[in-house]
């Protein structure tokens, strides 16, 4: 992963962007999400085509239930930070892609610094995309190339002037499961370092087993499949039923983790209190906050 991703733009980072614009086109409610900014990084062609049929299009994204996760995890991030912005000075968006969170809630975090650490070729791709589209970089936010594997990021941190021990919001979207597990203990460790006391983590997670590759459903096994294919590993996962655990390594606690049927009942659920979609269930969002 690290190779790839120092040699050409991570595909993953589109294909969650182009998740997001096909989401941000659909007029169904229950696939419905806000990211306006995620079109202006994908290709004419793709743009026309969810612009033009976003109902054939997710008919076709959503198979064995990835997109519906995909979906679910922007809307439960993007509310979060619409609920909570003003609780955090600092906001640290790792692995971002082409998350626009930035620039899409500049209002809400006007008071906040916002870190956005990714590797430098995807990131320089994404910068060029805005400024090639007119679009004004909020002056609160510092774009900052890094690749984990290969970095420190506490060295990063110290240069981009982060101020330890106030309360901080990270986000590590659709990122943990390409590091290795050393990577993740040392950025879990360097984040726990950095972050005051009610500090905010929000990731998500594979389940192990996945990883391991044993009782895999067809789906789950296409997705491995599919990450080998492209070059970006799926490396990284933590056991199903042992978030608590993983956490306290780091003195962060639970506030709450949402598995794929807790997304369902969120997000696809009707007025009868019926499931209209199928979440993938293979992941988990996580909320923690720094106990110390
Ligand atoms: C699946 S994408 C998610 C992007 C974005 N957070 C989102 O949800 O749309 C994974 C992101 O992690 C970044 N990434 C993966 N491995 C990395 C590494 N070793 N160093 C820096 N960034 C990395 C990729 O460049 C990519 O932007």
């Amino acid at each position: 992963m690290s190779n790839k991703i120092n040699a050409k733009i991570s595909q993953t980072a589109q294909m969650t962007c182009g998740g997001r614009a096909l989401s941000y086109y659909t007029k169904d409610k229950y696939y419905k999400s806000d990211d306006y900014l995620a079109p202006i990084f994908m290709s004419p062609f793709f743009v026309f085509i969810v612009k033009r049929f976003p109902s054939f299009a997710s008919r076709f994204a959503a198979k064995g239930g990835g997109y519906e996760y995909l979906v679910s995890r922007t809307k439960l991030i993007d509310e979060f930070i619409k609920n909570n912005s003003k609780r955090f000075q600092q906001v640290l968006i790792l692995g971002a892609g082409f998350d626009s969170r930035a620039i899409r809630f500049n209002s809400k975090l006007s008071h906040a610094t916002i870190f956005e650490f990714d590797a430098p070729i995807t990131q320089n791709i994404k910068i060029n995309k805005l400024k090639g589209k007119n679009i004004k970089l909020p002056s609160n936010l510092k774009f900052i190339p890094i690749n984990f594997t290969e970095e420190s990021l506490a060295q990063k941190l110290d240069e981009a002037g982060l101020k330890k021990e106030i309360p901080s919001l990270y986000i590590l979207e659709g990122l943990t499961y390409y590091l290795t597990p050393e990577t993740i203990n040392t950025i879990f460790n360097q984040i726990s370092k950095y972050s005051g006391k009610d500090s905010i983590i929000v990731f998500d997670y594979m389940y192990s087993s996945v990883i391991r590759q044993k009782n895999v459903s067809k789906v789950e096994e296409r997705i491995y499949q599919n990450a080998e294919k492209i070059g970006e590993k799926l490396i990284f996962g933590i056991e199903n039923g042992k978030i608590e655990q993983f956490l306290s390594q780091y003195k962060f606690e639970l506030i709450e983790e949402f598995d794929s049927n807790k997304l369902e009942k969120k997000y696809f659920c009707n007025e009868k209190q019926e499931i209209i979609a199928s979440v993938i269930g293979i992941h988990s969002i996580v909320i923690a906050r720094k106990s110390v």
